[in-house]
């Protein structure tokens, strides 16, 4: 971490928890780990249980995210939610482009590029994903992978909109396998994602983009992540779903 930018921890709950379960463990959450001044903590439940959520997401420091989003305000799209939708219930952040998304459901770059502009428009800041597949980290391609789907996400966002913005560096190989990115393998895309940055924007905003990183993150290597330069906080799946885990994550020690 860098202590000119506000570390963001964030809970992808991903498809998980019930209206009831989601309100158990934020509760259980903001009264284990209490208020955060110098951390930022972001929920991101599943749509379903963003208004219960958010309905009682009170403690200092802490914000509401959605998963995903349609590009449109409006209009007929059956089963998709707009950005206008989830600010209205809360929401400050959108997840844009998760690798499952990418990988299950077809996103690519362009529709990632639109989202990220819709959930600006709408008042809210997108956390976009980028991360390369084993086979292309193992064939040498993971700078020209995140490069390409920076440069294809982040086209047309102005510098203003860009110091709002926060980009997930999350290996695919890494999510939910158990097999973390060093914290070594981590910063060095990190730092390579911030020089893209500079160059996608004027120079100087890439130091105010947080950039967190993603995969297989646990109360056992938090500490070591959190302590490289360019890791700004960390996106979050497994641990995220338990309290106990949660709680040492966002009480990472730098
Ligand atoms: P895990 O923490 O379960 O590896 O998931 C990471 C992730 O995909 C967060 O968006």
């Amino acid at each position: 971490m860098n202590p000119n930018r506000k570390p963001l921890v964030a809970a992808n709950w991903k498809m998980h928890k019930t209206l009831a379960e989601a309100i158990s463990l934020v509760k259980s959450v903001q009264e284990e780990t209490g208020p955060c001044a110098d951390r930022e903590v972001v929920i991101a439940p599943p749509f379903t249980a963003l208004e219960g959520v958010g309905g009682i997401l009170k403690q200092p420091g802490y914000s509401l995210a959605a998963q995903n989003c349609h590009w449109e305000e409006k209009g007929a799209f059956t089963g998709e939610i707009s950005p206008i939708m989830l600010k209205d219930l809360g929401c400050q952040y959108v997840i844009v482009g998760h690798s499952e998304r990418r990988q299950l459901f077809g996103e690519k770059d362009e529709t990632v590029r639109l989202k990220a502009g819709a959930v600006f428009r709408a008042g809210m800041a997108p956390i976009i994903c980028v991360g390369e597949v084993l086979d292309e980290r193992e064939q040498g391609k993971t700078f020209e992978i995140v490069a390409s789907q920076l440069e294809g996400a982040l086209n047309g966002l102005s510098p203003a909109q860009a110091e709002r913005l926060v980009i997930a560096y999350e290996p695919v190989w890494a999510i939910g396998t158990g097999r973390t990115a060093t914290p070594g393998q981590a910063q060095e895309v990190h730092a390579f994602i911030r020089d893209k940055l500079a160059s996608i924007f004027n120079k100087g905003v890439e130091k105010k983009i947080r950039i967190l990183y993603g995969g297989s993150v646990k109360p056992s290597n938090i500490d070591e992540l959190m302590a490289e330069p360019d890791i700004d906080g960390a996106l979050v799946g497994g641990a995220s779903l338990e309290v106990g885990s949660f709680k040492r994550l966002v009480q990472f020690k730098s």
